[in-house]
């Protein structure tokens, strides 16, 4: 492909250091962002992955204050397990920090001040939930109520974890202190309020010219528009997170963590320039007209993204908004939305101890919740690595890598004369990687994913109708030719399925070179191809429900 490189800033969701990340997580965001990224790059666009643990905010100090332990060693904890879940799952990023950063600091009172000084933030004295007995206000997390959409009982005074809406706790029927269970009273308390107001009009327009976007995702962002921006408090009544940089506002106060935690995805950028020796670089992904910026979210996070995040970077000025925000919806669990804050579904961790990493991959990015949400369980993640994983693509590579190194001397054969059966699946593969590109530029994952097991199904279906083995007797040129098309085939599909499964597409450029472009590679003829060993295991489903994986 001869198009210059496109800045693509891929932007990721920053999961709260309070906890355990479950499978929908990474299945909402990380891995989906993660194709996406390693595809652009191979794709030759210039991908900036950026994101980081969000460690402030109450989901941290509630945690903090059930365990009896600071919140620095809450996020501390957790920050670490993410670091290693990363890690263990190969997750691409360019930058993976945290909002307890100076630079993140920084970054943030910049960006407070600046919109102060333009008018969009302005100070107020309002009303808060006061814990007469634990002697504090009592902020988001700290409130729990009955949700006036939805009813459910436990809604929280940030958000419903039901209905997904984002609330102000006065909203909540039946208001109680998660401290102490009393019924808070109201006090009066001066606070930052962002001028969301100020952007209904443009951000209207700028939604409404979004092409491409999915559907749910500009309904609800509009929905939210219609029913008309109110001006939100920024700052609240809380001692951990990043200060007020105005003198006087008092210690007992700190910037709303969502304000500060969207600001992330800047000062990440800004972050690894400074670590490149180059601190301007960030500004590719951030100002010029051919970047873009693709955020990957799941749908509880859509109105920061969309509204909030997009309301700040034009009231700032200079900065691009998002060109895409494809949020996914949920990952269900046996019927259950999987939460980290209410325990359902398997968390990163186990989902790890289960399987193999390539496997988890596969099964969780074969369900990407990208229009509805999805359910799995640990018997879809095992029959979808044994029925699909296993079945088409492992038997497929092992297959054609085992004949080669018995019928071909070992050897990567020579063409030959390929008849135009050879020569159409090899056009079919390659159309597969046109096809399969497009698809995940859209961010059509599980489509694109799908594309690949088909180019495989058809390299199997080749081989079931010229029997190389049956050939390898009987014609022996002419099995060789047939191998050598069905080794060049596998080369390319791998290509198609390398952003979904890291390690084993490692150890095949161990065997076939390396993959440097979306396009199937050379192969050289007399490139050694020793017997193989299989890809993947297979998952013992009956070993896995007595508890030990197989
Ligand atoms: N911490 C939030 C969550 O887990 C996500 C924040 S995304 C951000 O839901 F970029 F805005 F930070
Ligand atoms: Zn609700």
């Amino acid at each position: 492909m001869s198009t210059p490189p496109v800045p693509i800033l891929v932007a990721v969701a920053w999961p709260y250091a309070s906890g355990s990340r479950h499978l929908g997580h990474l299945a909402g965001a990380y891995l989906p962002a993660d194709v996406f990224a390693r595809f652009q790059r191979l794709a030759g666009n210039r991908v900036l992955m950026v994101s980081g643990s969000d460690v402030h905010g109450t989901p941290i100090t509630v945690r903090a204050d059930a365990e009896g332990v600071t919140p620095a060693e809450i996020a501390d904890r957790y920050h670490a397990e993410f670091l290693d879940a990363w890690e263990r799952l190969a997750i691409t990023w360019d930058c993976y920090t945290s909002t307890g950063t100076e630079n993140h600091g920084a970054v943030t009172h910049d960006m407070f001040l600046r919109l102060l000084e333009k008018g969009h933030i302005d100070r107020r004295t309002g009303e808060q939930f006061f814990d007469v007995e634990a002697g504090r206000f009592l902020p988001d997390r700290y409130i729990e109520g009955t949700c006036p959409h939805c009813g459910y009982a436990e809604a929280r005074g940030d958000q419903c974890e039901d209905c997904g809406r984002t609330l102000d706790p006065e909203e909540l029927l039946g208001p109680r202190s998660k401290i102490t269970g009393a019924e808070p009273e109201v006090r009066s308390t001066d606070h930052f309020y962002l001028r969301l107001s100020d952007f209904e009009e443009s951000l209207g327009a700028w939604l409404d010219g979004r092409e491409g976007w999915r559907r749910h995702v500009l309904n609800f962002s509009k929905g939210w528009i219609e029913e008309g921006l109110q001006d939100r408090a920024i700052t609240r009544d809380l001692d951990w997170g990043i200060t007020v940089p105005v003198d006087g506002f008092g210690d007992d106060k700190r910037i709303y963590v969502w304000f500060e935690a969207v600001i992330g995805y800047l000062s990440a950028a800004k972050e690894w320039a400074r670590r490149q020796g180059d601190p301007e670089a960030w500004r590719d992904w951030w100002e010029g007209d051919d970047a873009r910026s693709v955020y990957f979210i799941g749908k509880d996070n859509i109105p920061f993204h969309t509204i909030i995040w997009p309301a700040m970077l034009t009231g700032y000025g200079d900065l691009n908004l998002p060109t895409d925000v494809p949020a996914n919806q949920y990952l269900t669990f046996k019927g259950g939305k999987a939460s980290a804050s209410r325990g359902v579904g398997l968390t990163i961790g186990e989902g790890l101890r289960l399987f193999e990493p390539d496997a988890l991959r596969y099964a969780l990015a074969a369900s990407f919740p990208e229009q509805s949400d999805t359910d799995i369980s640990v018997e879809e993640i095992a029959r979808r690595t044994n029925d699909e994983l296993v079945a088409t693509w492992g038997n497929l590579v092992n297959r054609v890598l085992s004949m080669v190194n018995a019928m071909c001397d070992g050897v990567v054969p020579e063409p030959g004369d390929r008849t135009d059966a050879d020569l159409a699946l090899l056009a079919g593969v390659d159309a597969a990687l046109v096809t399969a590109a497009d698809q995940i530029d859209r961010v059509e994952l599980r489509a694109a994913l799908r594309t690949a097991m088909e180019a495989a199904a058809e390299v199997n279906a080749y081989l079931n109708v010229t029997e190389p083995w049956k050939l390898a007797r009987t014609d022996p040129d002419r099995a060789r030719v047939v191998l050598g098309t069905a080794l060049d085939a596998v080369n390319g599909v791998r290509v198609a399925f390398s952003p979904y499964l890291p390690f084993s597409s490692s150890v095949l450029e161990e065997v076939l070179g390396p993959v440097e472009g979306w396009h199937r590679p050379e192969l050289s003829p007399g490139r050694p191809i020793d017997k193989p060993t299989p890809l993947f295991a297979k998952v013992d489903l009956e070993a896995l429900e007595s508890g030990e994986p197989g």
